[in-house]
């Protein structure tokens, strides 16, 4: 089964991976970025989408930067929240599925333990707040839905709304410029790639399971121990210390444990993802083979 798909945030860090894709699996896709929808704009929505008839809009654009959305809530609500309730409006009128995805931070950490689907919710700063109403507005206003909540993302597209570089190759750059580096060992997540994300949202999408799920990779770990691992698989030759407790205060209140429990995929038997070390092991690899100088 094949189908008309617009991924909306398509230049980003997973809009990119997400376009090939479901590109590779077939599908009619067509990629929005931001000169072509404003998510916030109702009028846009409808105009672009109305054009398109997607039969499944999967929606990854979003103010995310933690700090930027402290500093404006209100349009980090126009984004994360009525952005999501346009498009879900939208779709509705369209009677295309909704893929929509969301975030870890709609928790605040206190548990300590994987949170599964059917946790409350609890978020502790602006972004998490916005995008937990964003969720509201897709599952209340549309039927058709795929909420999907993920986490610590890194893929060969740079991260547009954090700029610059992604986790994996600040390590590595900072490794080599300083020979030293110093990393935060209390705070734990899943890192997740986006290739490996992309390939689980095609397969959900081709299920008519709708409703809210978990989608990140296997276990967890510490930004510390996320380093780790990451100079040990490139070799990369670097003293690592954990830094101490006050050495990188949060400018806002983020969870220091965001693990997810991908129960609902898992119970239905559409759980494809490998432990977070695969997913690194296999961005490194995609790392130096596009390093590789070609020979003709
Ligand atoms: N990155 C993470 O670690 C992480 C973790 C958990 C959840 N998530 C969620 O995952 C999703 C994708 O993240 P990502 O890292 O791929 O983000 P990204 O690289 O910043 O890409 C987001 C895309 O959305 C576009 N966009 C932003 N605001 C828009 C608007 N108002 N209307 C239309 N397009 C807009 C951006 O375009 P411009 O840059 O041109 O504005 C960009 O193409 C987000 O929903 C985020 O909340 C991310």
């Amino acid at each position: 089964m094949t189908m008309n798909v617009v991924v909306i945030g398509a230049n980003g860090q997973l809009g990119t991976d997400l376009v090939a894709a479901f590109s590779e699996h077939g599908d009619a896709v067509r990629g929005l970025s931001h000169g072509d929808i404003e998510i916030s704009d109702l009028n846009s929505v409808s105009r672009v989408l109305e054009e398109l008839r997607p039969e499944l809009v999967v929606n990854t654009a979003a103010m995310h930067h933690v700090e930027n959305c402290e500093q404006h809530p209100e349009k980090a609500f126009a984004v994360n929240a009525v952005g999501a309730r346009n498009l879900a409006r939208v779709s509705r009128g369209l009677d295309a599925v909704l893929m929509h995805v969301s975030t870890d931070y709609v928790f605040d950490g206190n548990k300590k333990k994987p949170y599964v689907e059917e946790d409350i919710p609890l978020p502790l700063n602006a972004y998490g707040i916005t995008k937990l109403a964003g969720e509201h507005f897709v599952c209340t206003t549309t039927p058709k839905h795929f909420i999907v909540r993920t986490s610590g993302l890194y893929g060969q597209s740079p991260c547009r709304a954090k700029g610059g570089l992604n986790f994996i190759e600040l390590m590595l750059k900072l490794a080599k410029e300083r020979g030293e580096v110093r990393v935060v060992d209390s705070e734990f997540v899943t890192p997740t790639s986006t290739a490996e994300l992309a390939q689980q949202l095609v397969r959900l999408s081709r299920s008519n399971r709708h409703g809210l799920y978990h989608a990140t990779a296997e276990g967890s770990c510490s930004w510390y121990e996320f380093a780790r691992e990451i100079f040990a698989l490139t070799d990369t030759k670097v003293k690592l210390h954990v830094a101490g407790p006050n050495e990188f205060p949060a400018k806002v209140p983020r969870p220091n444990y965001s693990v997810l429990e991908n129960r609902a995929l898992k119970s239905q038997g559409l759980n494809a993802f490998k432990p977070w070390q695969d997913g690194l092991q296999k961005y490194l690899g995609n790392r130096i083979k596009s390093a590789s100088p070609v020979h003709p």
